[in-house]
């Protein structure tokens, strides 16, 4: 029997998983979470619309899913106001990455990001050879003007941002990213991770050209929409950008369920409003509860909140084990400065109670460790 041997790119990866998630921890633990506020899904759930569809749908369950998504396609394009040929749909941004990555790294294309954004950006960059230049946060924010030095200094191909970001939870005004646009240096491109845009501020989300085929733009139906388990994400751009997509993507990825689901999201509008509102509320009260114990949270413009713990990472990862200890899942950013924090998702008041009444304790079990 010969065993089959991996590409030589493929042998020098780890067998990582980008996170390790709450149904891991659950099950080595042996016990299920009462607060699960941690992966930034939204906690308030889809609208009721979309609960419906998705019964509905259900008997279809034996059809493939429509391979070029049209109608969503159709939707969201029009939403954006730009042609339904300038839309991709994929199964989450996460695979979206993926395919960026494939069609424009290849083995040894430097591509620059920030040290601690969304890791699973950088297990795409890995996967397909690329190299990973990391810049550090700048006052909790990402370091637009580090970032394009690092894709200057290194001839980058690309470089990845998101816009709000995930972990700090800070974002940049458009000018600031439209600035960064015009400046890029010759050959780098942008891809533009606006999984939160829809709790950003109005003046934070650039009006950037379609005709521009340096900017790949990517969101989500995971956050404010509440399906992160169907797994629906698109991106946009320019046209032949966006065709490229069509040679490497998963064609029949997306599941019938998912593009109905995603279709029926759009159309209710009124309950995205409600989502924002409730969004807001609940991150106002986890702010005020962290200052209640002493941290401080930052400004934020997603649906979670980062809390600066006041001390280092150790402190920080203690307060996360003990919540843990306490059945309440949150996370924290994984690099410096920003692993001195700890990271709360907005949900409705019987998970945020939880965490209000675990965290006293847990500082304290920190502080003890310490
Ligand atoms: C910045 C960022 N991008 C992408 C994602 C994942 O999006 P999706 O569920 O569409 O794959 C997340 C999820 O946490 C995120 O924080």
């Amino acid at each position: 029997m010969t065993r089959p041997v991996e590409t030589p790119l493929v042998q020098t990866l780890p067998a990582t998983v980008p996170f390790v998630g709450p149904e891991a921890i659950e099950r080595r633990r042996a016990q299920i979470f009462k607060a699960r506020i941690g992966a930034n899904e939204s906690v308030f759930g889809p609208s009721p619309r979309v609960l419906q569809v998705l019964r509905d749908a259900s008997a279809e369950a034996w059809m493939y899913g429509d391979p070029e998504s049209y109608e969503l396609r159709e939707a969201l394009a029009a939403g954006i106001g730009c042609a339904r040929e300038a839309v991709v749909i994929g199964e989450g941004i996460d695979a979206l990455l993926g395919y960026a990555v494939r069609l424009y790294v290849g083995a040894g294309d430097h591509v620059v990001t920030s040290d601690g954004a969304y890791p699973t950006f950088n297990y795409h960059v890995a996967g397909y050879g690329g190299s990973l230049i990391k810049v550090p946060y700048r006052d909790d924010k990402e370091d637009i003007e580090g970032l394009l030095a690092a894709a200057e200094a290194s001839k980058a191909k690309m470089i990845y941002l998101s816009n709000p970001d995930n972990p700090m939870g800070s974002w940049h005004e458009a000018s600031v990213i439209e600035d960064m646009i015009a400046r890029l240096p010759f050959g780098c491109m942008l891809l533009l991770d606006e999984a939160y845009v829809e709790f950003a501020p109005d003046g934070a989300v650039p009006n950037l050209s379609l005709d521009d085929p340096r900017v790949i733009r990517m969101r989500t139906f995971s956050k404010a929409y509440g399906m992160a388990g169907l797994r629906v994400g698109y991106a946009y751009g320019e046209g032949q950008v966006i065709r490229g997509f069509e040679k490497i993507r998963n064609h029949f990825g997306m599941n019938r369920l998912s593009q109905a689901a995603a279709l029926a999201a759009i159309n209710d509008p009124a309950w995205l409003d409600d989502i924002r509102r409730l969004v807001a509320a609940s991150c106002s009260r986890i702010g005020q509860i962290a200052r209640d114990n002493g941290f401080s949270p930052l400004p934020s413009a997603t649906n979670f909140v980062t809390m600066d713990c006041g001390a280092d990472a150790g402190f920080a990862r203690a307060v996360l084990q003990a919540l843990e200890d306490r059945d309440v899942f949150v996370r924290m950013p994984f690099a410096a400065p920003g692993n001195r924090c700890i990271r709360i998702t907005a949900a409705p008041d019987g998970e945020i109670d939880r965490f209000a009444e675990a965290l006293p304790g847990a500082i304290k079990a920190a502080k003890a460790i310490g």
